[in-house]
């Protein structure tokens, strides 16, 4: 399946909701790059964590001399760079810094790209902009799911993710900065009843009715 030309697909929502899944797999159908702008902001909060700094202070100069190799890195989606993350993500020059870095990745071929911003700040004229949203029950099973490979049966345990994962969301949708919100010309899909399947075939009948894929 080829796009008529080089798609920029924003996808964009809360933590845990499947953005990550449906972007990357979207990027593969459609033959487009993928970038994962969480992997970022996590990059840099590892940085502040690895410093023993604190996360509410400015953490500019480490978004500004961040390197590929941060981003490669097999610790970055720990819990507590999580919290971190999101800490270091409402900071303007931290934002300011990876700006550029994620027009200039997009602008290159297209790209699928999943965040918080995309749609918003990042790239307010996407082709194409998504919001994707499950309630935060469903968002912390998933989580569980993704880190430990079996569903969660402690309902103390996941009670505490469902915590976590709300006041992330909290932080993120009532920062000053590109907060977390869904842009005007958002399709929203709330996906809590729906497989990863599912939701890749809804987002690519959207894009077929708007004429953004070839045959
Ligand atoms: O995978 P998950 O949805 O849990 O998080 P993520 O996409 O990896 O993002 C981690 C944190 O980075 C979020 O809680 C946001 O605070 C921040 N973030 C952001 O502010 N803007 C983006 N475009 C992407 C992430």
């Amino acid at each position: 399946m080829k796009p008529t030309k080089k798609l920029i697909i924003a996808v964009d929502g809360p933590a845990a909701a499947g953005k990550g899944t449906l972007a990357k797999s979207l990027a593969q159908v459609l033959g487009l790059p993928y970038l994962d702008t969480g992997l970022l902001y996590r990059a840099v909060a590892r940085r502040v964590i690895d410093q023993g700094a604190n996360p509410h202070d400015d953490a500019t100069v480490f978004a500004e001399s961040l390197e590929t190799d941060d981003l490669e890195r097999n610790d970055l989606r720990q819990p507590e760079v999580d919290q971190a993350a999101s800490l270091v993500a409402r900071q303007p020059g931290v934002r300011a810094a990876l700006l550029e870095r994620q027009r200039h990745f997009g602008r290159l071929g297209g790209a699928v790209i999943d965040g918080r911003d995309i749609g918003t700040v990042v790239f307010p004229d996407a082709d194409m902009k998504f919001f994707i949203t499950a309630s935060p029950g469903v968002r912390a099973q998933r989580r569980y799911r993704q880190r430990y490979g079996h569903d969660c049966d402690d309902e103390t345990v996941l009670q505490k993710e469902v915590r976590a994962i709300t006041e992330r969301d909290q932080q993120d949708a009532s920062r000053d900065v590109a907060p977390l919100k869904p842009a005007i010309d958002a399709v929203m899909i709330k996906t809590d009843h729906l497989t990863a399947a599912d939701v890749l075939h809804k987002t690519l009948d959207v894009l077929r009715e708007r004429g953004l894929l070839g045959s």
